[in-house]
């Protein structure tokens, strides 16, 4: 199955950067959101995007400017934008990446099931839920598959690429040759808590957390740690305040719920406390360290 035409749901945040990568790739790319104020800000950041990306490409001098502009012509006259669900029904594949809420995507997965032709394969992007409940309320569970891409999109190299025990052969092939062709490294996984990024990165983080409740040493030292012992980019303290304090409680959260006696989910009393307290991290200016826009202050 060869996947030509795409939808995508919800155009923020990471919507945005998955329909610019499909398109990319070669995709037709429908993008629907809720509201106009929504779509607008969703393909004006794929514009400014896009430009930038030309930009740069000139500056190394791999390509001339005409190329370049040339370039991003085509990949922008790919990209469609709708508010009207009904726009989706003949795409091969709908990639639904809207608020994490469980019962909205639920309901979305039910109405996908009978707007789009049989068929269609349907993904979320969800970071935190089950697969298998969006495919079986979308009645075709056969055909749904988690591609999970990371922040931001355009530059981060994986897709998670989920398949629940009822995802056919067929549909996980052609979702993972769709992740290959926005450029992206597909890994396969089952349908499991936080994946494999996740599942690995959050108790991480949930870890550091508990170190720094019981004082066995400082944040700042935590993180030095962290870059300078294992050569990652940031420690896991600044990292939560990055993802988002009430981000990386929901998910814990949602976990210790389903998974009561697993003991790698448990949340660290100090992010209940700072979510309590408004401090959600960069977002809000303060989490674990102050913040100024995107550089501590
Ligand atoms: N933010 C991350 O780093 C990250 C990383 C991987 C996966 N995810 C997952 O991706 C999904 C989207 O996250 P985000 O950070 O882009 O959120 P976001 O809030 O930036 O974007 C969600 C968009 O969906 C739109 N929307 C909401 N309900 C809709 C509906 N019914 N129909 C059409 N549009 C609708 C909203 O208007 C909004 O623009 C979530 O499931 C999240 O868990 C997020």
């Amino acid at each position: 199955m060869v996947i030509k035409k795409v939808g995508v749901i919800g155009c923020g945040l990471m919507g945005h950067g998955i329909v610019q990568v499909a398109a990319g790739g070669g995709s037709t790319v429908v993008a629907l959101e809720s509201e106009q104020r929504f779509l607008d800000a969703g393909l004006a950041r794929i514009d400014k995007s896009l430009s930038k990306l030309a930009e740069k490409e000139v500056e190394k001098g791999k390509q001339t400017a005409e190329n370049a502009k040339a370039w991003v012509a085509a990949v922008r006259g790919r990209i469609s934008g709708t508010l009207d669900r009904k726009a989706l029904a003949d795409c091969d594949l709908v990639v639904e990446a809207i608020v994490e809420d469980l019962p909205t995507k639920l309901s979305l997965f039910k109405e996908l099931g009978s707007i789009c032709k049989p068929s269609t394969i349907l993904a979320s992007n969800t970071s935190s839920f089950p697969i298998a409940e969006m495919a079986e309320a979308s009645g075709r569970p056969e055909r749904v598959v988690g591609l999970h891409f990371f922040n931001p999109v355009q530059l981060m190299k994986l897709v998670e690429v989920v398949r629940t025990p009822k995802t056919s052969d067929e549909v996980f092939a052609a979702a993972r040759a769709f992740g290959e062709s926005c450029g992206k490294t597909p890994v396969a996984c089952k349908d499991t808590p936080g994946f494999v990024v996740n599942r690995l990165l959050v108790p991480y983080m949930a870890q550091a957390l508990s170190m720094l409740e019981r004082g066995d040493a400082s944040k700042e030292d935590i993180d030095a740690a962290m870059q300078l012992g294992c050569g990652y980019p940031m420690g896991p303290i600044t990292l939560t305040d990055y993802v988002g304090l009430d981000t990386t409680l929901s998910i814990i959260q949602g976990w210790v719920k389903r998974f009561p006696s697993e003991p790698a989910f448990a949340v660290p009393r100090i992010l209940e406390q700072k979510v309590k307290e408004g401090k959600l991290g960069r977002k809000s200016g303060e989490g674990f360290y102050k913040w100024e826009g995107d550089k501590k202050a």
